[in-house]
């Protein structure tokens, strides 16, 4: 099984290690010629899909397609060499031209019922502003009243974006994959997503350890919005829960970082196999887990003196990074470390048989990188209320 990757960045590294994870050959394909996820793959193409025949020549050998990238453009084409050459597409470009726009796909969770923070004005201060477009936590924003609203939609619309505004509920940040053949929806595993400073998400846990019955709703809503997108692929599904219930935040229906590549660890299940199995071999299902294990996936950046947790933007910055196993104690790591080298970043995975013995393990493998690196401060910053479940507020222990 050969998997053609179209876009080398987070996304694309989350296809190009899951990929490679199920044993299958990689092929990846960006324009950017320092793309991180080239250096994952078995095969590197350089190039662009919009516009160059090499490109399109190399995906047309491949036994499927997998888009890793939110550029609508280069979606289209993908979706139509795909349809051209006859070769499966790993993605459903109708579903994502919903789930794209914060406002077309809230506009479809409100006609499911599935429970949402209210949109402002008809809620409370303070509330977050952000683009109906656009992922990553990039300008997401918190209001205090109606001046700071007013001039987060203006500065919004002056890049050209349209606003969302709506209640800031505050409480776990929990998340779903659903994968979906257009009649059989499955949901997979609810994990924890935790936010850096700027909101982005610099941790996973998986699973996430809150109650089961929250957990349950939000597997609910996520298959009953898959079922009436008729997904053909993959979507993801994020809330906050409040008051025990989830509140839906987003739908994503495209391959997503790093929830993905915690699920393995933890439960062994690769949602890309699953989406080869449904998608190309017409055997969907649920896969059994007799004994899942509870694993942490988070972004390191070792810089001066200090080692950073940070979100995975800044972790985007990775130059040629290689998979590596056993770094630091971890079971894995996507690194550019080597050893002496100062600004190095890490994605570290790993996985227990319990909680108390993940965050025993974790504790040690983040002192042995400071001690093996000589570095003294470790900062592990949160957004105002939110911390880490597994270690407390301040990771400083
Ligand atoms: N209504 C909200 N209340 C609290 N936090 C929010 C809210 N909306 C967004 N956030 C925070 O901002 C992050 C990014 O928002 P999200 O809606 O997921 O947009 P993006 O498409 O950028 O991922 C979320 O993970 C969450 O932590
Ligand atoms: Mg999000």
């Amino acid at each position: 099984m050969k998997i053609g990757i179209v876009g080398g960045a987070l996304q694309g590294m989350e296809a190009v290690y899951l990929s490679k994870k199920a044993g299958y050959e990689t092929l990846v394909i960006d324009r950017r010629e320092e793309a991180p996820a080239l250096s994952l793959a078995d095969e590197a193409v350089v190039g662009d899909v919009e516009k160059e025949r090499h490109v399109t020549e190399a995906l047309t050998e491949c036994d499927a397609i997998l888009p890793a990238n939110e550029n609508m453009e280069a979606l289209v084409a993908v979706d139509w060499i795909a349809e051209q050459a006859g070769v499966p597409l790993l993605f459903d470009l109708d579903a994502y031209r919903i789930s794209e726009s914060k406002l077309r796909s809230n506009e479809l969770l409100q006609r499911l019922g599935v429970p949402m923070p209210r949109k402002w004005p008809s809620c409370r201060f303070p509330v977050v502003v952000k683009p109906s477009t656009g992922s990553g936590s990039t300008e997401v924003t918190i209001a205090r009243n109606e001046t700071e609203v007013e001039r987060l939609v203006l500065h919004l619309r002056g890049e050209g974006l349209e606003p969302v505004v709506e209640e800031y509920v505050n409480g776990p940040n929990i998340s779903i994959e659903v994968i979906g053949d257009g009649s059989i929806f499955t949901p997979y595993i609810v994990t924890d997503v935790i936010l850096a400073n700027d909101y982005d998400c610099k941790r996973v846990y998986s699973p996430w350890r809150g109650m089961a019955q929250a957990a349950d709703e939000l597997a609910r809503y996520a298959t009953l919005t898959a079922r009436a997108l008729g997904l053909r692929g993959i979507m993801d599904m994020e809330a906050i829960v409040l008051d025990g219930h989830p509140q839906v935040l987003e739908i994503d229906a495209r391959i997503p970082s790093q929830t993905p590549a915690a699920i393995l660890h933890s439960h062994g299940i690769n949602l890309v196999e699953e989406m080869v199995k449904g998608l190309v071999h017409g055997r969907m299902g649920t896969p059994t887990v007799p004994q899942p294990r509870v694993a942490v996936y988070e972004h390191v950046v070792a810089k001066g003196d200090t080692l950073h947790a940070c979100g995975e933007g800044e972790f985007a910055h990775v130059r040629h990074p290689r998979i590596v196993e056993g770094l630091f104690g971890a079971d894995e790591a996507i690194t550019d470390h080597r050893p002496g080298m100062d600004g190095w970043t890490a994605t570290l995975m790993m996985a227990s048989p319990n909680w108390a013995a993940l965050r025993e393990r974790r504790k040690e493998c983040l002192r042995r990188i400071m001690d093996e690196n000589h570095l003294s401060r470790y900062l592990d910053l949160f957004p105002e209320g939110y911390g880490d479940p597994l270690t407390g507020l301040s990771d400083d222990e």
